[in-house]
């Protein structure tokens, strides 16, 4: 069902972290009427998206968090084509760094956005986070996601695309964050380091990175062997077969579940697709609650965490 129909169905309160990516602007057809994502210019988009989101702030918990995951775009120029051959719903809007599959409908041709000019990059990301920070959310992290992957792109006259953004918004300036659970691997871990030595001062000594090692005397300390999670994620795109758009990588979506909720907690995604995200909610032993609005892609999210479940029984016996 539509997201904002579904959301209205919970409760307040009642859930410990949203983790989604809702369609964005302008780049693909979802096959259903009243989708999100095909309006005529970013406001409007925008202010859809905020309607959404105004909804998951009232059932998240008071400690609860939204990983909201956004591509940009660029205004195009009217003359964008499908690798298929389809006219691209972009005509509209230039795609962008995606890891699309086909675009699934012809919807809109030549349009550059009222205040662009062609070839703009629009900005959805930022206007989308700084829309939902005026709307009461903390906005506390723009995450990079960082392809090693991105689409090819034929441009020379900019870097080829290859990031998204993640934003970490929350309903209160306190709220579940479990920094241990997501904590990486040192670079110089449990290695010496003396004062004086590669510039490294008493200063630097007194961050959280390094603790003096032995009895604290000597000018001598010990790299710690974690540290916290950097802002930049690097992950590889991965097509999924059955599913004719952008799905998330599980292991991108891994860490925000593991920070984000409890064990036993709930998740939620408002624009569930191939179900990612119930998939690896399930996995972390968490649960889930998802909207769709295209009940073909509610087939495939069943059956994909369908068979995690078959897959555990068989680990089980
Ligand atoms: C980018 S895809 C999500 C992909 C998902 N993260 C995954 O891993 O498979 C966005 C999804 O939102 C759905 N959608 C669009 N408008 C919606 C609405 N108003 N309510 C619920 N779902 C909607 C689309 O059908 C599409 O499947």
């Amino acid at each position: 069902m539509d997201c904002l129909e579904g959301l209205k169905l919970l409760d307040d309160n009642s859930i410990d972290c949203c983790v989604t990516s809702p369609p964005y602007w302008g780049l693909r057809d979802y096959g259903v009427e009243k989708q999100l994502g095909l309006e005529d210019t970013p406001e409007e988009y925008v202010e859809n998206i905020v309607k959404v989101f105004s909804e998951v702030k009232r059932v998240l918990k008071e400690d609860g968090t939204l990983w909201l995951n956004l591509g940009d775009s660029y205004s195009g120029s009217g003359k964008g084509r499908n690798p298929d051959g389809t006219v691209h719903v972009s005509s509209l809007i230039a795609k962008q760094g995606t890891s699309a599959g086909t675009v699934m409908g012809n919807v809109k041709s030549g349009i550059v956005p009222n205040g662009l000019k062609p070839k703009d990059l629009v900005g959805i990301p930022w206007r989308v986070a700084f829309a939902l920070q005026s709307d009461g959310w903390y906005l506390r992290q723009d995450i990079i996601w960082a392809k090693p992957n991105p689409m090819p792109e034929s441009v020379k006259d900019r870097c080829t695309k290859s990031h998204e953004y993640i934003f970490l918004l929350t309903k209160s300036a306190q709220y579940y964050y479990d920094n241990e659970a997501i904590r990486e691997t040192a670079k110089n871990a449990n290695k010496t380091i003396s004062l004086g030595e590669k510039s490294f001062s008493k200063r630097q000594a007194k961050g959280v990175g390094v603790e003096p090692s032995g009895n604290g005397k000597s000018d001598n300390y010990t790299v710690k062997e974690y540290r916290n999670k950097r802002s930049v994620w690097t992950v590889a795109t991965k097509p999924f077969k059955g599913a004719h758009f952008a799905v998330f990588p599980p292991a991108l979506i891994e860490p925000c579940i593991l920070a984000g909720c409890r064990e036993g907690g709930i998740v939620l995604d408002p624009f569930m697709g191939s179900g990612t995200t119930g998939l690896v909610a399930k996995q972390q032993n968490k649960n889930y609650i998802g909207f769709e609005m295209n009940s073909k892609y509610c087939d495939i999210a069943n059956k994909r965490i369908s068979e995690h479940h078959e897959q555990l029984k068989i680990v089980g016996d």
